[in-house]
């Protein structure tokens, strides 16, 4: 049986029901958190939660737990739907009240939702590398807030989807700035780059770790914007996300970047990561 959380309880997943008047679903007024799981173990779960509680605050809303309170019930539903490679969604709206566009009265608590999946680890995709297309960044100006509201990220990876590729990298004029579920990443004479953690981008988990592995190997990184230009000019592309890890790009549709395979920064850090899911997952 699949288990989910609904408001603090874990309950079977056929008998949680969210109200239509739920914030998130009619104005899409929440934040997420998507957690990896492998070999049972959480990854990097105090980063995403330390995260989801600055969304929260970003937008006036006062989680009813502390981060360990929280961490623990996610535990238990990972446990109790015996997950062992896979992910946690979690979710808050801002509760149930009557449709109005302002915040409802300070007693209406947060909806709390969560729910689990068994996924394999993209392992073909990592050794092979995927294709991507450009795509302009039509989404609003507080990308850093890991908010419910995902149009512009789903309109531009439907797009990418519908030419046979696996991401959008989204460009904001002439400055690429992430991707439609991930960040972006390029290397040039040995150097990487990627745009600041900015209003622009979601300040992502794994590129975070990505940087924190460069500092122990001592690659360079710079948090700088990059255009266009640049990006077809590199050497090599990748992205990074929870559920595509390090991610070659070996193409960009359209456009005069094609690699026969991933590079061998990406493929550095694609070790460094395999290495920090084992100290913190036992893989
Ligand atoms: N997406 N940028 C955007 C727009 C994202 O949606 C994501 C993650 C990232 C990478 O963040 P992280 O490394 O913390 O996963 C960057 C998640 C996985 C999702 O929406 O499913």
């Amino acid at each position: 049986m699949d288990y989910v959380i609904l408001d603090g309880q874990i309950l079977d997943r056929n008998k949680a029901k969210v109200d239509i008047e739920d914030r998130g679903y009619q104005f899409g007024d929440g934040i997420y958190e998507v957690i990896r799981v492998y070999n049972s173990t959480f990854f990097t779960a105090d980063e995403h939660l330390t995260r989801l509680f600055q969304s929260a605050e970003k937008i006036g809303m006062t989680l009813p737990y502390t981060l360990e309170e929280l961490k623990n019930l996610l535990a238990s539903l990972v446990k109790r739907n015996n997950i062992n490679d896979g992910t946690i969604y979690l979710q808050f709206s801002r509760g149930v009240a009557a449709r109005q566009h302002h915040y409802p009265d300070k007693d209406v608590k947060p909806a709390f939702t969560a729910y689990t999946k068994e996924i394999e680890r993209p392992k073909d995709k990592l050794k092979k590398g995927v294709h991507a297309k450009l795509v302009e960044d039509v989404r609003w100006l507080r990308c850093d807030i890991k908010s419910l509201n995902l149009l512009g990220n789903i309109m531009a990876k439907q797009e990418a989807s519908e030419a046979g590729c696996f991401e959008a990298i989204l460009h904001r004029g002439s400055t690429v700035t992430e991707g439609s579920s991930s960040n972006m990443f390029i290397v040039k004479d040995g150097i990487i780059k990627t745009h600041p953690a900015t209003n622009l981008i979601l300040n992502g988990i794994t590129r975070r770790v990505i940087m924190d592995i460069c500092k122990e190997q001592n690659i360079t990184i710079k948090e700088e914007e990059f255009n266009i230009e640049e990006l077809l000019a590199a050497d090599e592309i990748f992205l990074a996300s929870t559920t595509s890890e390090v991610m070659p790009i070996v193409k960009v549709i359209g456009e005069s970047f094609e690699t026969e395979e991933p590079g061998e920064i990406t493929r550095k850090l694609q070790a460094g990561f395999e290495k920090k899911i084992a100290l913190q997952c036992g893989e």
